[in-house]
This record gives C-alpha cells, sequence and structure tokens, in this order.
C-alpha cells in the first residue's frame, strides 16, 4: 500500500529555484516515481499563485519522465496515502533547517508511521539559497542569474517590473 519507489517532495516552490531542481534531479534517479507537490496554502499571500507555480515547474522538470507535478491541500500524510508513497522528500541546506524539519518529519511519523521522511542534501552551490530570498531580490531588482531557471527568471521579472 505504501511504496517506497513512489517519493513525494512537498513544498510551496513560490517559485521553484535551482537548489529545489537540483534536488529533483538527484532524486529522480533515486526514486521510480517522484511527485513534486505544491501546497495550495490558503494563509499564505503567494507571489506566484498555485497555477502558475505548477507550469513553472512542469517547464523545467519535463525532461526526466519519472517526475510529476502535482498540486495538494490539507495533510500531507493524507495525501500521500492516497498516492500510495512510501517517502517524503525534503532538502536540508543548513543545520539551522534541521529544527523545523525534524519537528515536520516527527509529526508526520506520529500521523503516519508507515511514512519515512527522507533528506536529501541540495549541491553546496545552492545552500544559501531560498525562494524567499529570490523574491526579495526580484522585488528589489537585483541579478537573479544562476540562482532560478531563465523560464521562471524571466516571470520573475514579468511580475516586478
Ligand atoms: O516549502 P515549505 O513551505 O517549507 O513546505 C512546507 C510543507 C508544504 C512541506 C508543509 O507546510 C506541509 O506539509 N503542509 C501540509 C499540511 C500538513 O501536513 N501539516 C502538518 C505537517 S507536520
Amino acid at each position: 500500500m505504501m511504496n517506497t519507489s513512489i517519493a513525494i517532495y512537498p513544498g510551496s516552490f513560490d517559485p521553484v529555484t535551482n537548489g529545489h531542481l537540483d534536488l529533483i534531479e538527484r532524486a529522480q534517479k533515486i526514486f521510480g516515481h517522484l511527485v513534486v507537490a505544491v501546497l495550495r496554502n490558503v494563509d499564505k499571500q503567494p507571489l506566484f499563485n498555485v497555477t502558475e507555480r505548477v507550469e513553472m515547474l512542469r517547464e523545467v522538470t519535463k525532461s526526466w519522465p519519472g517526475v510529476e507535478v502535482d498540486v495538494f491541500e490539507g495533510l500531507l500524510v493524507d495525501y500521500a496515502r492516497r498516492r500510495q508513497a512510501g517517502v517524503i522528500l525534503r532538502g536540508i541546506r543548513a543545520i539551522s533547517d534541521y529544527e523545523y524539519e525534524l519537528q515536520m518529519a516527527m509529526m508526520n511519523r506520529k500521523l503516519e508511521p508507515r511514512l519515512e521522511t527522507v533528506f536529501m542534501l541540495p549541491g553546496e552551490t545552492y545552500s544559501y539559497l531560498s525562494a524567499r530570498l529570490v523574491r526579495e531580490i526580484a522585488m528589489l531588482g537585483g541579478p537573479l542569474t544562476g540562482l532560478v531557471p531563465p523560464q521562471v527568471e524571466a516571470r520573475l521579472r514579468a511580475k516586478t517590473a
């Protein structure tokens, strides 16, 4: 029922960065099927709506046949059960990510003990990169080269022009 060759990579992806992509590239070599799952979060005020975030993710992951992009709402463990996934994938950049990730992973384990959280490390070039900083740099007109894929940079420029 829970299949460990199916992994869910959940997140906000507002927008997808080269750090996310680095992790997706590494993970699609390990898991037969990788579902990049965009959270439809009613509380947050996102820069890109869910449709835009999904479009960008699909564009930049289209060369990997094992990668699917989907939207979820509600509890992640419920979504994972529906998708029959046995693994939740999260990226850890630095020690500062660890506390929040540990708390989420442990809570998810409490909610669904059959689900394993797997942490992967992005390339060191991306260890300081975050979607929040990307949004801020874009808003302030700074350079985004190397931080996001070209398609995402174009959309950020259009959004913040
Ligand atoms: O990219 P983010 O914002 O760090 O991702 C956070 C995310 C989407 C993984 C987390 O907020 C989540 O799983 N939300 C779904 C609701 C849920 O299951 N909450 C309990 C988590 S212990």
